[in-house]
């Protein structure tokens, strides 16, 4: 048996999966990090591979970019395969002058404008959250590491491009650390499953200030953030 974006058979992909919005990312992850990797799904390009971390199998599923996108596979990854433990790893935009490009961010909650949580919670809002057994591993693994991470609130917006003036400044002020486009549907569902969800994100840029990573910052910092999600598994 197979789900209807997801071409893998039950059982190939393991419980622990990470999840980068490009698929392309999680090809360079599974190549370079993991071992024995196999490819499971290549339908619609979404590569999806499992192998093994120091021993530990693990899955890193691309889940494009947006809630819409996102939803699909976290909801056929915990119906169908039965995944138990769900790990974005991505970038975000920062809205706090004094997180930098290139910090790790451990998603703590997530608010955000997913039309699918207006729906279904009928205009009241859920405070969708982090597991805080994933979020205290992710931590410890990373001071363990010697990575600094922020911990905080995020913001996940379906709408990457938006011509309003000073967007984000309410946002800024209530503590919201960076704005990214998938964690607040990823929490929501999770809670709705029963299942452990967390964020593991890096600054890609600045909103407020304009400032954007070079590629070297953009690989070292991704490899910061792996390290820690790969700790998971
Ligand atoms: N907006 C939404 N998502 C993002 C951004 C942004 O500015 N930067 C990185 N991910």
């Amino acid at each position: 048996m197979s789900s209807i974006h997801l071409e893998a058979k039950v059982g190939d992909i393991a419980e622990t999966v990470l999840l980068p919005g490009d698929p392309l990312r999680a090809k360079h992850v599974a190549e370079t990090m993991l071992d024995d990797a196999v490819c499971y799904n290549r339908v619609r390009g979404m590569l999806g591979f499992t192998g093994y971390y120091n021993g530990n199998r693990v899955s890193i599923q691309g889940t494009g970019m947006g809630m819409g996108s996102t939803s699909i596979y976290v909801n056929e990854l915990i119906t169908t395969y039965k995944a138990k433990n769900l790990i974005r790893v991505g970038t975000c935009g920062s809205i706090q002058e004094d997180i930098n490009l290139g910090q790790v961010l451990l998603a703590m909650s997530a608010s955000g404008d997913c039309d699918a949580n207006s729906l279904y919670f009928e205009g009241m809002q859920y405070a969708a959250t982090a597991d805080f057994d994933l979020l205290l591993k992710a931590y410890n693994a990373a001071k363990s590491m010697n990575i600094k991470t922020y911990q905080g609130s995020v913001f996940s917006t379906n709408t990457f491009y938006d011509t309003r003036e000073n967007r984000w400044e309410k946002w800024k002020k209530q503590g919201i650390l960076g704005v990214e486009m998938e964690t607040q549907i990823l929490f929501t569902l999770a809670k709705r499953f029963g299942v452990k969800a967390l964020s593991v994100l890096t600054v890609s840029d600045n909103i407020i200030t304009g400032e954007g990573t070079s590629s070297l910052e953009r690989e070292q910092s991704f490899n910061d953030m792996m390290k820690i999600a790969l700790e998971l598994a």
